[in-house]
């Protein structure tokens, strides 16, 4: 038979859902990796979808979403970003954050085209740009940098082929946010070297003691060459809904718009509805739940940085914690392989992120308190074992 595509075999499994399934089949085992709300979707939220579903929302939506949520999304950039939108023309509703950097993807990024990313960062970015035939071009980035572009390696990676450049602030898995001052100088090469931007916002509202995630897309001649990508997964607890949206200039829009059309065609119907009560309801619970968040936060920072020889760096968004291992003498990966087998506990590697990942691993603790200080235990007892046999 004749060779299967070129994508078909450089895009490898996620290496979290392996790791997911390895720990389905163990027993007793406290396994902090995949990054969702342990929260369930507010009531109101899924209210709204039966009653949507009660209501007739049974047929196929228009391929860029429903009037009522892409004006509710516009408004909702405009005041967050200072941006004047045209609600039909520069918004698109799509099935989750990944379909709308997908299409984005597919909209910008030709076959030999390079994009820049970070490393380490999400690992899903590369396997859109092998999808889409361009070559992911991998820029360091380091935590006394909060794990934004290494402004020098990040000037010197860019060449005539390429085409764009994924920024993610907050960032999984590092927890990071991008300063202003790095933000400015990546915006003004991107302007210099005529570059797009997909600007993967989708944890812009899980943020901690005063950080504030400024937009990449908010700076002087950004707003026309930047997707700004974000979605209802993480902020209301909806990844199961696969809804998301994105916001750029009307021709990429259109064109992802079209291509939607022969994608998924549009996103459920009755979850559109449920996205749009989600944007326009109380906000209460999801402040309660960024509350949580941050007790947690500060108990994994706390509990990690008085176990010798684990340094955690302290997020200024998302759910995730990145801990550099390095003093331990092993790398991220054979950390994490050990402490799965003498502990039962399950953290990534940090190397899924990309090279620059191998001395960390990443903890999510969009997990209940109770399970964070039975892990941290069985973790801090792991570490003094290991101490004692040295
Ligand atoms: C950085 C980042 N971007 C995008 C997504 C995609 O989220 P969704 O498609 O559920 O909106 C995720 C999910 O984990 C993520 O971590």
């Amino acid at each position: 038979m004749k060779e299967l595509s070129r994508a078909e075999h450089l895009v490898e499994n996620s290496p979290i859902r392996r790791l997911f399934n390895k720990a389905a089949g163990l027993k007793d085992v406290i396994a902090f990796t995949v990054g969702e709300p342990d929260f369930d979707t507010p009531r109101y939220i899924v209210d709204a979808a039966i009653d949507a579903l009660n209501h007739g929302a049974h047929h196929y939506p228009p391929n860029a979403g429903i009037t009522e949520l892409r004006e509710a999304v516009s408004r909702e950039t405009e005041k967050t970003h200072g941006f004047k939108l045209h609600p039909y023309l520069n918004a698109m509703i799509t099935c989750g954050g990944m379909e709308a950097l997908f299409l984005a993807m597919t909209v910008i990024v030709d076959a030999g085209d390079e994009v820049i990313i970070g490393d380490p960062s999400y690992c899903n970015y590369a396997g859109m740009v092998h999808i889409r035939g361009g070559k992911p071009v991998y820029v360091p980035c380091y935590a006394k940098d909060h794990f934004a572009f290494d402004l020098e390696a990040f000037e010197k990676a860019i060449t005539p082929k390429t085409k764009a450049v994924v920024i993610n602030s907050p960032m999984n898995p590092t927890g990071g946010i991008a300063t202003e001052e790095s933000l400015k100088k990546i915006a003004e090469l991107c302007v210099k070297h005529d570059l797009y931007v997909l600007s993967d916002e989708v944890y812009n509202s899980i943020v901690y003691e005063g950080h504030h995630a400024r937009s990449i897309a908010t700076f002087p001649g950004m707003q026309e060459r930047t997707v700004v990508v974000n979605s209802f997964s993480k902020k209301y607890a909806m990844c199961g809904w696969r809804v998301g949206y994105a916001i750029a200039n009307e021709r990429i829009v259109d064109g992802m718009s079209r291509m939607q059309e022969h994608v998924a065609s549009g996103v459920n119907a009755a979850t559109q509805w449920a996205a749009l009560r989600a944007l326009t309801g109380p906000q209460d619970d999801i402040e309660e739940m960024i509350r949580q968040y941050t007790v947690r936060r500060n108990l994994v920072v706390s509990e990690f940085n008085d176990i010798p020889k684990l340094k955690c760096y302290a997020p200024e968004g998302t759910f995730y914690a990145f801990i550099d291992v390095s003093e331990t003498g092993v790398t991220g990966n054979e950390f994490a392989e050990d402490l799965i087998e003498k502990a039962q506990v399950i953290l990534v590697p940090g190397d899924t992120f990309g090279p620059e990942g191998k001395k960390y691993v990443r903890l999510v603790f969009a997990a209940s308190e109770e399970k964070i200080k039975a892990g941290i235990g069985r973790i801090r007892k792991y570490m003094l074992e290991r101490e004692k046999n040295q």
